[in-house]
């Protein structure tokens, strides 16, 4: 299965937005992780519609934009608008999930659903069938810098096993949190395909720290 890094934006400069993302993508990097929290869902407020517009016209990367927002569906439509490719929700935070995969096709955008650390991955099985991407959190969403909590590699492994047995072998499976070269080993092998990584990237030389990654991937 293809692997993908994602760098996630939450840590980047962003007085020096464009430039820093360029570093990661010029080092190869395909997709962008953006964290968009509402202050409600997670304690903190990140960004929103018109970084993700901006960032839109400065690049060609996949936007693969994460929503830590409390019921999703109002903002579906500007999401997809303002240029995300991919645009993942919480279970947690939707009162109806099927009404906000429904909206995120109907918008011609890819859907991925997520689940915090301590949420069982059963959670997430109703849905496979129209899910292009599954995200394990492996930090309790909020704040980039976290530490990786480690109960997550089995949780990967059995989401992996999951998808194979139901018949959904080729959906996408990112981890989002705490991933560090020193741990990527580890969730490779547990089965996820598609790797968040944040301070681990936009900390002092995002173009080597980007390709140190994908030279393990
Ligand atoms: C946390 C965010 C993550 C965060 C990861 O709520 O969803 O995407 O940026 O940051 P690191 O890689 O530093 O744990
Ligand atoms: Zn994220």
């Amino acid at each position: 299965m293809k692997r993908i890094l994602a760098p996630s934006i939450l840590s980047a400069d962003f007085a020096n937005l464009a430039s820093d993302v360029r570093k990661a993508t010029d080092a190869g990097a395909a997709w962008l992780h953006v964290d968009v929290m509402d202050g409600i869902f997670v304690p903190s407020i990140s960004i929103g519609f018109p970084v993700i517009e901006s960032l839109r016209k400065a690049t060609d990367a996949v936007l693969d934009v994460h929503l830590m927002v409390t019921d999703p569906l109002r903002y579906i439509d500007r999401f997809a608008d303002a240029g995300a490719d991919i645009i993942t929700f919480h279970q947690e935070a939707a009162f109806d999930c099927d009404a906000v995969i429904e909206r995120i096709k109907a918008k011609g955008k890819k859907c991925g659903m997520t689940i915090r650390p301590y949420t069982d991955i059963s959670a997430l099985f109703p849905y496979l069938d129209r899910l292009d991407m599954v995200l394990l959190m492996s930090v309790e969403p909020g704040f980039g810098g976290q530490a990786y909590i480690e109960s997550s590699t089995e949780k990967i492994r059995a989401m992996r096993a999951a998808l194979d047995e139901k018949g959904y072998a080729d959906t996408d499976l990112e981890v989002d949190g705490g991933v560090k070269s020193t741990n990527l080993k580890t969730v490779l092998d547990a089965g996820a395909n598609v790797i968040v990584a944040g301070s681990a990237i936009f900390s002092g030389d995002i173009a080597a720290n980007t390709k140190a990654f994908l030279e393990q991937m």
